[in-house]
């Protein structure tokens, strides 16, 4: 794989550096962070850049605010939180382009922090607009991207803004999360095995197509193994748990292209069961075959963990994308956490895990195991394209001239 420079091999000392950050973060009603697992995960790249005597300057998007400027977006609250967790001060201006955020920018002295306000409250960010790109860069000598959850976006801030830039590279976090996920698919240490869970199988049907490629094992759960289940050869009835109807075909395909491949697609064969969904519902473990209408199956249930810790006791490498049931409720939540707990066993002894982005990472965080498996990735929909084999926009611009 051809790398851009990485952070370390820049000119940084005495140099004004714009840092492309994903600070991407749930905030709830009081505008407070419930997650900042992608501010934590920035702080390297940060303190390098500080410590080595550059002025750091910092851009990111917060949700989708479509070139309004909404209150609620604003990124106040991160230029909060980051201060905390560098223990100095992070300045916050009001825009991110513009006289006043000029003039902010030359004061800034080597050692201090500037955030910028929410990108997209300006409709260029997401055009990848020449204009838009060019304001910003004239904020800065050096251009550093550690933005790997927007990595797969084309915008002026991660793609346009390069062409300005002599002085160019990845961040510690952008670097790490390309290089682990993927030589997690081209040189996996085997047996290679893939946990798929999840609702659905839209919006990850590259994903498995390309792990189909490269796993060993295949271990499905969630509401995504009923689509499976319900299509051809199998054709189980699963009662009246999540089925993707318009997707039967193509889960048939996957599981003729594993069969022909000789990948071991692993479905359930119990299931945790309920009428609905709630935190005292009442529950039943019960085999596929005896689902009926009324019931759904919401978690995996003992005997396909029994099967499913099987395979991973003998796996040297893990990818796990998708919890196994709707572990937000406690009824439902025993197959992610034993799932998770397996992952974590297996890290210590020296396999190599890895979390791709999203509800699996938030399953973890859950259950206190974040720190326990080789890495959790920051991001959703840019490790599910890395994962299905396609390269990021924003990590290619930063090796080009
Ligand atoms: C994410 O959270 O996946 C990234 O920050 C990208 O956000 P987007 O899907 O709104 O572009």
């Amino acid at each position: 794989m051809l790398k851009p420079k990485s952070v370390e091999e820049l000119a940084v000392r005495g140099k004004r550096v714009f840092v492309r950050t994903d600070y991407n973060v749930p905030l709830n009603a009081q505008q407070e962070i419930t997650d900042d697992l992608r501010i934590q995960a920035s702080l390297p790249t940060i303190q390098y850049l500080l410590d080595n005597g550059a002025a750091v300057i910092l851009a990111s998007h917060l949700g989708r605010p479509k070139g309004e400027r909404i209150p609620e977006m604003s990124l106040a609250p991160v230029a909060e939180r980051l201060s905390q967790l560098l223990g100095r001060p992070v300045e916050f201006v009001q825009d991110c382009i513009g006289e006043t955020v000029e003039a902010k920018v030359s004061d800034l002295q080597p050692g201090q922090v500037l955030l910028l306000e929410n990108l997209r409250f300006h409709a260029a960010e997401t055009k990848n607009d020449a204009v838009f790109s060019a304001q910003l860069a004239r904020l800065a000598d050096v251009y550093v991207n550690d933005a790997f959850g927007t990595a797969h976006r084309a915008h002026a801030s991660n793609v346009g803004i390069t062409e300005h830039f002599a002085e160019k590279g990845a961040g510690f976090l952008l670097m790490k999360e390309v290089e682990f996920l993927v030589d997690a698919i081209e040189n996996p240490r085997r047996p290679f095995t893939v946990v798929m869970g999840g609702a659905k199988i839209s919006g990850k049907i590259d994903l498995i197509k390309s792990l189909a490629e490269r796993a060993d094992y295949i271990l499905v759960g969630g509401g995504m193994a009923f689509t499976f289940l319900a299509a051809a050869p199998l054709r189980h009835d699963v009662g009246s748990s999540l089925v993707e109807t318009d997707k039967l075909a193509l889960a048939s395909e996957i599981m003729a292209y594993c069969a022909n491949r000789e990948v071991n697609l692993v479905l359930p064969t119990d299931c945790v069961a309920a009428e609905s969904i709630g935190s005292d519902v009442e529950t039943r473990n019960l085999s596929i075959r005896s689902l009926t209408h009324g019931l759904m199956g919401l978690d995996i249930g003992p005997q396909t963990l029994k099967t499913f810790e099987s395979v991973l006791k003998e796996s040297k490498t893990v990818l796990w994308n998708g919890p196994m049931g709707v572990f937000e409720h406690e009824p439902f939540a025993a197959g992610t956490r034993r799932v998770a707990e397996t992952l974590a066993a297996l890290t210590e002894n020296g396999a190599t895990t890895i979390v791709g982005g999203g509800d699996s990472a938030a399953a973890l965080a859950q259950f206190g195991l974040m720190d326990r498996v080789t890495h959790v990735s920051t991001g959703g929909g840019a490790s599910l394209e890395l994962l299905s084999g396609k390269t990021l926009p924003a990590f290619e611009a930063l090796k080009g001239e």
